[in-house]
């Protein structure tokens, strides 16, 4: 799966498995500092990463069969992709579910090497394997990299969150 002479090293995919729980934990953990440390959102404010709600996240996936994906570049584990079958957003449509991306995130040093390209390739084939002809997927409009790359890999926008604050002011 490498993408020609600039490539590193070749790129893999595979499904991950119990084993490889701490794997993705951390690599869930760093995904959470990288959304707090980017993303400016109220929610995110004094958000501190759990790593036994992460870890129990991914084993509560693996009991779904949910699909968990790992990406290694020249043999190292450098991402990963959490996604699953959600029932279709309109309940009366005849269109009965849809694949749902949750996370995918690629460690610093291997990004922009086509990593998140195989891995949103390896669900799309997990998801139409499954008869899913439609997959969503969230990201914050201050996520400008997240925005730039899943409109090169061909997910438009279509839904927008609209979100009013009522936090009061700080006047008494
Ligand atoms: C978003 C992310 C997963 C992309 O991973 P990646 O492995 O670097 O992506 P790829 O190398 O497969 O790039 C896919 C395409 O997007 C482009 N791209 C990658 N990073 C980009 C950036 N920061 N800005 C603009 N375009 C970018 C690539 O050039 C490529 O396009 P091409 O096929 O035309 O060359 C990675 O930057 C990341 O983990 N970010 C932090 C977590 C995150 O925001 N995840 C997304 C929210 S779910």
């Amino acid at each position: 799966m490498g993408r020609g002479p600039a490539d590193a090293g070749q790129i893999d995919v595979r499904l991950a498995t119990a084993s490889d729980l701490a794997l993705l934990t951390a690599l869930s953990l760093r995904f959470f500092d990288y959304l707090k440390a980017t993303v400016a959102d109220a929610f995110w404010e004094g958000a501190e990463p759990r790593a036994d709600l992460a870890r129990a996240d991914f084993e509560a996936a693996f009991a779904k069969g949910d699909l968990v994906l790992i990406a290694s570049l020249a043999g190292a584990p450098v991402g990963y992709l959490y996604g699953r079958v959600e029932p279709a957003y309109v309940r009366e449509s005849p269109i009965p579910s849809m694949g749902y991306i949750s996370h995918c995130f690629v460690r610093d040093e291997a990004r922009g090497r086509g990593v998140a390209s195989a891995l949103a390739q390896a669900a799309e084939r997990w998801f139409q394997d499954r008869g899913i002809e439609h997959i969503e997927l969230r990201y914050s409009l201050a996520n400008k990299a997240a925005a730039a790359v899943w409109t090169k890999l061909g997910y438009a926008p279509q839904r927008l969150t609209c979100r009013k604050s009522l936090r009061r002011t700080g006047n008494p």
